[in-house]
Formats: structure tokens, sequence, C-alpha cells
């Protein structure tokens, strides 16, 4: 009984094999590109600078969280902080003006940095030593405050969006990796090891896909949205590699087995 054998990438043409090193090339290039893009689409999702989780976080399932400066004023902290002040303070934090107002001269002793100065630096500031001292939350000036002073409210994009970048990411990406996989598999390579890069990047696509809907619910599914899409995008770079190595790595016996 002899099995059928897969074709080998190494038996083709010198100029099928240059042909199938270029567009693997391009390939690779462009979802090199396409991992950059994604960084700069998913930046500020989160309204803070830098690419973290929380971007992604933000864009699939959402983002609440109070400010921590007007949680705790809420709770009515710090106790003998006068009624009319914490008021200023509160309205303040809740307005869109947050960032103009913070040292608004027109707002005289009301304007948050001089409440601020008169009533929380006795503790809050850098080098506050005393007993009730808590310097680990600074309030020395805008940077310290304002860093704090934001309530978020990030909603998931709309699942239009979501389905209308699915119906064409989630087909090409399969097929992508569908080519350069099969490519993959047509090399010398250990087959296990072929096998093994293909099946990890479906399953990453189908988790990086899955949990985009899945996280809307529940934001565990963040984590297998990236984990899944970092996998994916391994198999791939992985795969086109091996492909272009196997292309023009002279001579050798099949070790496909
Ligand atoms: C008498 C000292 C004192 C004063 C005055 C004071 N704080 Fe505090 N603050 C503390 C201490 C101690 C903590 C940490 C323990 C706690 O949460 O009560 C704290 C915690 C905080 C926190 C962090 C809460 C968190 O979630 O971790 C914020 C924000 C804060 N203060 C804001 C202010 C503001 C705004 C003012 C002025 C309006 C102010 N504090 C005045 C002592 C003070």
């Amino acid at each position: 009984m002899s099995r059928l054998q897969t074709p080998r990438l190494k038996d083709l043409h010198p100029l099928a094999r240059l042909g199938v090193t270029l567009l693997v090339v391009t390939l690779l290039g462009g979802y090199a590109l396409s991992g950059l893009h994604l960084r700069w689409h998913y930046d500020n999702r989160d309204e803070q600078a830098g690419f973290t989780l929380d971007d992604v976080r933000a864009a699939y399932h959402g983002i609440t969280s109070e400010s921590p400066l007007l949680g705790a004023l809420n709770a009515g902290h710090p106790e003998d902080l006068g009624e009319t002040d914490r008021e200023a303070l509160v309205a303040w934090l809740e307005s869109d003006t947050i960032n103009i107002d913070y040292d608004n001269f027109d707002l005289g002793d009301e304007a948050p940095a001089e409440i601020i100065a008169v009533s929380c630096l006795d503790c809050h500031s850098r080098n506050a030593t005393g007993t009730d001292a808590y310097p680990r939350v600074p309030l020395d000036g805008a940077d310290d405050v304002l860093s704090i002073a934001y309530s978020r409210d990030v909603q998931p994009s709309p699942v239009e969006i979501l389905a209308v970048s699915q119906h064409t990411h989630a087909p090409t990406m399969a097929l992508v990796l569908l080519v350069v996989g099969a490519l993959g598999v047509m090399t010398r390579w250990w087959r296990w090891l072929t096998g093994f890069v293909l099946a990890v990047g479906g399953l990453g696509l189908l988790c990086d896909m899955g949990g985009q809907w899945l996280a809307r619910d529940n934001d565990a599914w963040v984590y297998a949205i990236v984990g899944g899409g970092i996998a994916y995008a391994g198999s791939v770079m992985l795969a086109g590699l091996g492909v272009i190595v196997d292309l023009w790595l002279p001579g050798g016996k099949a070790s496909r087995d």
C-alpha cells in the first residue's frame, strides 16, 4: 500500500520557487504592517496613552471606572473638607472642563487647584510627613491631579462595526493561514511541527474572532482575543519563514515523518 505523497515545494521549478518566495515575503510584510496599524488604531481606545490590554478591553468589552479623586470625595474623604469645597470639586470632576478649569483663574478660591492646595496638600504632597500624610497619592500639581481626575465610560464598538470588521477579516485571515499552512506541510520540516503550527494558528484565530463577540459580556475573553491573535500571527510568521527557508535550503532528504 503506497500512501499518496504530499507534493513537495523542493520539487518546484526554480522560477515557481522564486514566485512563491516573493509572495510569501510580501504577505509577511503586509502582516507586519497590520500589526502596526492595530497598535495605532487602538492606542487611545481606553482614553489613556499607550497600547495596553485596556485598549483591547475598551474596544470589545468597554471600560467604566470612576475617577479615584471623585471616588474619595464622594466617600466623604477627607472628613473635615467644607461642604462648599467638596461640592465645587465634585462638580468640577463631573464636568467636561476638568482640564480647563483645574486652575481657572476666574473661579478664585473655588478653583480646584486652590482648594487642593489648601485642603489636601498637607497630607498629599510628595514631601508630606505627618502621621496622616499619604504622599503615595501625590496631588502636587496639574500632572498629579489630572492623572486621577478622569472617570472613564468607554463603550465597546457597536455589533454592526464588529460584524463589518469580521466579515472581511475572518475569511481572509483564515485563507492566509490555510495557504501558508498548506505550503508549510509541503516543506521538509517535520510533519508534527508544521501540523502543530497550523493547529495552534487555527485555534488562535477562532479564539480571536469568537472572543470578540464573547468579550462583550465577559471580559475574561479579552485574553482569548489577545492570546489568540498572537498565536495566529506567530503561526503565519513561522509557517511563512519555514516555507522560505525550505524553498532555498539545498539538498537534504525528506524528513517529514
Ligand atoms: C489628614 C490627611 C489627609 C487630607 C487632608 C487629605 N487626605 Fe486624601 N488620603 C489620606 C490618607 C491617609 C489616605 C489613604 C487612606 C484612605 O484612603 O483613607 C488618603 C487617600 C486619598 C485618595 C486615594 C483613595 C484611593 O482610592 O486610594 C485620594 C484620591 C485622596 N486621598 C484625595 C484627597 C483629596 C482630593 C483631598 C483634599 C480635598 C485629600 N485627599 C485630603 C489623607 C488625607
